[in-house]
């Protein structure tokens, strides 16, 4: 399908409040230069211009639209209709590297063919060899590193980045170099649903280049109005693991006797794990062809009473033939993907069906630890818990590697 340029340039603009939150969360207090990759229609650089009016404002965008749109639309302002990931750029836009004393950013979030050059980038802005280089990369960690690279030591970059870049456990080894290079002085949660025609969930990250951090990191919560409330303060070791307020905040709900998880634990058999957790192998579009009959994330609607879910026994000759995944008596199901995943969960008391790729099956090693394990995940801090561990920019998902986690108590 063809993309349109509003995708395939990532043409989401950033309201005016959430521009304002933007620039109003950097310390810095008279910058001569300010620069912005992808200005779009400009609204972080007029939130910018409101702020520091008597700044130099340098901006970039690929889309000539654009350009006609807000060339010297400011006073004391220069406008480049470039490639923003140039490696060349800060000759061409007349700024030395390392000169930048504020950079604010909402990049696109689309994928870009690798380029040689983008090692160079990465690695100028202290972030290589922390990601696999595909033949398509984020376009997002481009910019973030195109930002750095531009900035003075001490410089400041506000920059609205997605979901993936804070919570996904594969941009963990970024985090840490984000944070090990330079201070990372706040992350600010922002409302789903603030971009058109995109449900994206995102974060402004400030940082300062090349200094050293506190030690401690303040997350906040932005409200639909741009406004924030107290922060949640998470030590630096913590932010590699996830950096998204609502995973703290939720974690923080849930009354969990840590004492009492641990005597459990020894109590059980430890030679073998106390429950596994098998994820569906089936895809919806495989059963739907084969003409299998299937557990799928949307079935979870249809269990009445999640402690008595009876599945059908309708796919047995089916499943003894491949290798599916399937539910029997006793198994918790819960969905790995979709939204709500909170209150997608079942306690198996009778049938079989196999599972689709969307849909866990946890199988306690015991009916004592089902009993633990079910009466957790069915309570509300079990659902807290979930939520605290789902990730996901549109739709939630949550990891294996997280379920392993889930207390016994
Ligand atoms: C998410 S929009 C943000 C626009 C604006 N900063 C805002 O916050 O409203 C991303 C912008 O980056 C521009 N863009 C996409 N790829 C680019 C590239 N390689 N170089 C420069 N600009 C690019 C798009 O045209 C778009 O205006």
């Amino acid at each position: 399908m063809l993309k349109t340029q509003t995708q395939a340039l990532g043409q989401y603009y950033t309201a005016s409040q959430f521009g304002h939150l933007l620039v109003n969360s950097l310390e810095v207090q008279s910058p001569d230069t300010i620069l912005e990759l992808g200005a779009g229609e400009g609204s972080l650089l007029t939130a910018a211009q409101n702020r520091w009016d008597q700044a130099k404002i340098i901006s970039v965008d690929i889309d000539h639209k654009n350009h006609e749109l807000i060339n010297g639309i400011l006073p004391g302002h220069s406008h480049f209709l470039l490639n923003a990931l140039d490696k060349n750029l800060s000759k061409s836009i007349g700024v030395q590297s390392d000169s930048v004393d504020v950079a604010v950013c909402n990049p696109p979030y689309i994928k870009s063919k690798w380029k040689s050059s983008f090692s160079e980038l990465l690695e100028e802005a202290g972030l290589s060899n922390c990601l696999s280089v595909h033949s398509d990369f984020s376009t997002d960690i481009l910019f973030l590193a195109q930002n750095i690279r531009l900035l003075r030591k001490g410089g400041e970059l506000g920059i609205i980045v997605p979901d993936g870049l804070v919570a996904a456990s594969k941009a963990s080894r970024l985090r840490e170099q984000l944070i090990k290079n330079h201070m990372l002085s706040g992350v600010i949660q922002l409302p789903t649903k603030i971009f058109q025609k995109t449900e994206a969930k995102t974060y402004v990250l400030i940082l300062k280049k090349d200094m050293t951090s506190d030690g401690f990191i303040p997350l906040y919560k932005a409200s639909k109005e741009g406004v924030i409330g107290d922060p949640i303060f998470i030590f630096t070791e913590q932010a590699v693991n996830r950096l998204d307020y609502d995973h703290y905040f939720y974690s923080k709900a849930i009354k969990i006797d840590t004492a009492r998880v641990s005597s459990h634990k020894q109590s059980f058999s430890q030679e073998k794990p106390l429950f596994e957790i098998a994820r569906g192998n089936i895809t919806k579009v495989d059963a739907q062809k084969n003409n299998i009959d299937f557990f799928h994330t949307t079935d979870f609607k249809y269990v009445k009473n999640i402690n008595s879910c009876h599945l059908s026994d309708k796919t047995k000759k089916i499943f003894n033939k491949n290798n599916h995944i399937v539910a029997e008596k006793g198994d918790i199901l819960l969905a790995r993907v979709g939204r709500d995943l909170d209150k997608k969960m079942a306690l198996v008391t009778a049938g079989q069906i196999i599972l689709s790729d969307c849909v866990y099956r946890i199988r306690p090693q015991t009916p004592e630890i089902r009993k633990r394990l079910w009466s957790f995940i069915s309570s509300k801090d079990g659902r807290l818990w979930i939520k605290a561990h789902s990730k996901g920019v549109c739709a939630q998902s949550i990891n294996k590697s997280d379920l392993v986690k889930l207390p016994i108590l």
